[in-house]
């Protein structure tokens, strides 16, 4: 349990190996609760989230992005899996339009932050763009329950982590200024 919320936040890290076990239903909600809480430019809430605990969706999700990586003649390891074998996936899409990004951006980091109260440990996924580079972007959305109008942003894995959270990379310098 984190009581410091600038612990909670400085301590989090990207985790890709979880233990296979389920993430209770509540904590689940919780996860949800902290993006649909999270702020949005004019509070235009411009999001969806498919929340998927489904693992033949998330390995099937896995499988087109590896093939979408493959076509763009990216390599990867044989035993690749983009979700890390997470047990919960949530994918966002927003209707594109004036700061969707950050307000999807905003959401991820509350759901990251947020699951940590509860042990349960994330890592933002990218690579599912890679879908869209092999097959059709209505069939993709029919299977990810996106919404007409709504295009996807990227997932975001959780699970309990394996093994002790991973050093924290370096942070690059000299990228603040004070004007006081
Ligand atoms: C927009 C975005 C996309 C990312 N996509 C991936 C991804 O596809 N796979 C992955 O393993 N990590 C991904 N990450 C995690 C970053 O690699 C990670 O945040 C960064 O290396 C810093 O490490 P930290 O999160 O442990 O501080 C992504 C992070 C962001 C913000």
């Amino acid at each position: 349990m984190y009581t410091d919320s600038i612990d909670l936040i400085l301590s989090r890290r990207s985790v890709r190996s979880f233990q296979d076990k389920k993430i209770p239903a509540d904590v689940i909600d919780k996860i949800v609760q902290c993006a649909i809480f999270a702020p949005s430019a004019k509070n235009k809430q411009n999001w969806h989230f498919t929340v998927i605990t489904d693992t033949s969706v998330i390995d099937e999700m896995n499988r087109l992005a590896l093939v979408g990586m493959q076509k763009m003649g990216i390599e990867k390891e044989e035993n690749t899996h983009i979700f890390y074998h997470a047990p919960l996936v949530i994918v966002l899409s927003s209707v594109l339009e004036g700061y969707s990004e950050v307000n999807a951006g905003c959401a991820l980091e509350n759901m990251a932050i947020g699951a940590r109260v509860y042990g349960v440990e994330s890592c933002i996924i990218g690579q599912t763009r890679f879908m869209y580079h092999q097959a059709n972007e209505q069939d993709i959305n029919r299977l990810l329950k996106i919404p007409e109008a709504y295009h996807h942003d990227l997932a975001i894995c959780f699970g309990y982590p394996k093994e002790d959270l991973p050093e924290a990379k370096p942070r690059r310098e000299n990228l603040v200024d004070y004007i006081r």
